[in-house]
């Protein structure tokens, strides 16, 4: 059976953005693949975190992955931290990467901009990505776009790796979606959905409650014209709210272009806040019985040994192929 690994950081609360671009296509690849579903809290830390809160948002991310339907009895769920050997990839790994080629990385370059003092986690963070995937011979890797240049990173960086060491790691293909691959700001739709955005209406939270999710969506940022209808580069507040809307109502975009033909944005609107609702409220449910279970706990450590088993081999692998230690069997 194919292998598939991904991670979300615990950096806060998730967003539809995080749903839409990866969550979903996890619940859809668990029956079909071996997959594994990390909890990355060493990549959060490459920004300040409050050890309380990123205590808490591990937790709470543990529980959405549950609750948004993933199933611990076909994936692996675990947490990056209580696997040691992430940790040891990363520093391998960041041996085979050019300072170069990390300072290149758009998502480098926006959290370092105007910062005077940026912790070197930030750079290296492309390097331990890598390592996560490539320690569980990963095949696919399911994400949202904005992690398209990390994944191409990976596979430069294993190539490298095999090349100058021994021929080790699987090389891994990305996987994104067609539609959702990148949700926009509901305040900017020319910005990404991104949960540490400052403005809280730019975004909705998986726990948002129905009231707060209408609001949002009522003062989406659109456009004068009027005309519910798909056209991302002209219109794009009402392209990211038409893709949103077919994800969810699992209707084509022309469908629903069509069915809202002759009607303004405040229509629309409201019923796609209602499609929106109708959507998260069992999974709201689900996370709220899960968030303080001993059932979280437990999945989480078997998903550690499980992920410890085999992410220590390839460590050991690693180790080998560069010379690290003694020889061992
Ligand atoms: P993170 O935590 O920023 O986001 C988690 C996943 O959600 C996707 N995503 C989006 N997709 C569509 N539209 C959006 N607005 C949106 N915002 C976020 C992301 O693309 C991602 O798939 N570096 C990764 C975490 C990571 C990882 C890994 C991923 C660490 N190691 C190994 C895959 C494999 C990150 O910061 O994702």
């Amino acid at each position: 059976m194919k292998r598939i690994f991904s991670g979300i950081q615990p950096s806060g609360t998730i967003t539809l953005g995080n749903y839409i671009g990866a969550m979903k296509q996890f619940v859809e690849l668990q029956n079909d693949y071996d997959c594994f579903f990390c909890i990355v809290d060493q990549h959060a830390i490459t920004v300040p975190q409050d050890r309380l809160q990123l205590r808490k948002n591990i937790k709470s991310l543990a529980a959405m992955y549950i609750a948004v339907g993933i199933d611990p009895k076909k994936a692996t769920i675990f947490i990056q931290s209580e696997v040691p050997a992430h940790a040891q990839a990363g520093w391998m790994l960041q041996c085979v990467s050019y300072i170069g080629e990390l300072e290149r990385m758009t998502q480098f370059k926006d959290k370092s901009q105007g910062k005077e003092a940026v912790v070197a986690g930030l750079l290296t963070y492309p390097p331990l990505m890598a390592g996560d995937i490539l320690l569980y011979n990963t095949d696919i890797v399911p994400v949202g776009e904005d992690q398209k240049q990390h994944l191409e990173l990976t596979r430069d960086l294993a190539e490298r790796f095999n090349k100058k060491y021994n021929d080790i790691f699987t090389i891994p293909e990305v996987r994104i979606t067609k539609v959702g691959a990148r949700v926009m700001s509901l305040q900017d739709p020319l910005k990404k959905m991104s949960k540490s955005d400052p403005n809280q209406k730019a975004f909705i939270s998986l726990l948002d409650e129905p009231k707060q999710i209408e609001k949002k969506i009522k003062s989406a940022v659109t456009d004068s014209e009027g005309i519910v209808e798909y056209d991302k580069e002209n219109k794009p507040g009402i392209s990211n709210l038409l893709s949103i809307y077919s994800i969810f109502s699992g209707e084509t975009i022309d469908e629903i272009v069509q069915k809202y033909e002759g009607k303004g944005y405040g229509d629309f609107k409201g019923d796609l806040a209602q499609v929106v609702v109708d959507a998260l409220t069992p999974i709201q449910q689900r996370y709220y019985e899960l968030i303080d279970s001993e059932e979280l706990d437990q999945i989480l450590d078997e998903g550690a040994q499980k992920a410890n088993a085999i992410a220590s081999k390839m460590a050991k692998k690693m180790e080998n192929a560069m010379g690290l230690g003694r020889k061992r069997k």
